[in-house]
């Protein structure tokens, strides 16, 4: 795999962007909304470094799709989200790429009435995006490629790497043979 990110820098972007959000919220109290599953890492950090009053809570977006495939139909499940009526809310996810995702789990919030609603991301895709829509905070853009770690998925495995790589094809081979040895 190819390291696009490494520990330190992912740790350097996401304190500037907690930064950033402080100052956009100065005196006032945060309801913090993750995005299940890639946004648990961020959502772990994230939450630790902004110095003001918090709620946090998640919703949780899936959708098929691996590393070639086009985006699925994407299920949004609220039921265990938080109230958010009436409350400033900050949506996290892990990354925006055509959008889709973020703007569909923004418009579902909207039912629930908050005040209002931002967003922040890890990462914005270059020259992808499908939606006329950009997320109020994201710590990273990065090129066109498919990465993992940090809370990033290729079939629900690599969350866990503490860096950002990008899957080059041998990394897709390797998977392959690797999944059908643990079935
Ligand atoms: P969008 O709807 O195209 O913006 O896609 C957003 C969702 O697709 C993210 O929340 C991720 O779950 C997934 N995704 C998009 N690009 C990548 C990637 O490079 N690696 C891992 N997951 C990705
Ligand atoms: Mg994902």
């Amino acid at each position: 795999m190819k390291i696009l990110l490494d520990e330190k820098a992912l740790h350097d972007g996401v304190a500037g962007m907690a930064r950033q959000i402080e100052l956009a919220y100065e005196g006032r109290h945060l309801t913090i909304v993750g995005v299940l599953t890639g946004s648990v890492v961020l959502m772990a950090d994230l939450i630790r470094l902004i110095q003001l009053p918090m709620r946090v809570g998640v919703i949780q977006a899936s959708s098929y799709r691996g590393a070639t495939t086009e985006r699925g139909d994407l299920i949004i499940n609220s039921e265990l989200m938080i109230d958010i009526s009436n409350r400033d809310v900050l949506l996290v996810d892990d990354i925006f790429d055509t959008g889709h995702t973020l703007t569909r789990v923004i418009e579902k919030m909207h039912e629930f009435e908050p005040s209002s609603i931002r967003s922040a991301v890890l990462l914005k895709k270059e020259g992808r995006v499908e939606v006329d829509y950009t997320p109020d905070f994201a710590a990273f853009d990065i090129p066109d490629e498919f990465v993992v770690g940090y809370g990033l998925d290729y079939e629900d495995m690599y969350r866990n790497l503490p860096y950002l790589a990008a899957l080059e094809q041998n990394d897709l081979e390797e998977h392959a043979a690797l999944s059908m040895n643990q079935r």
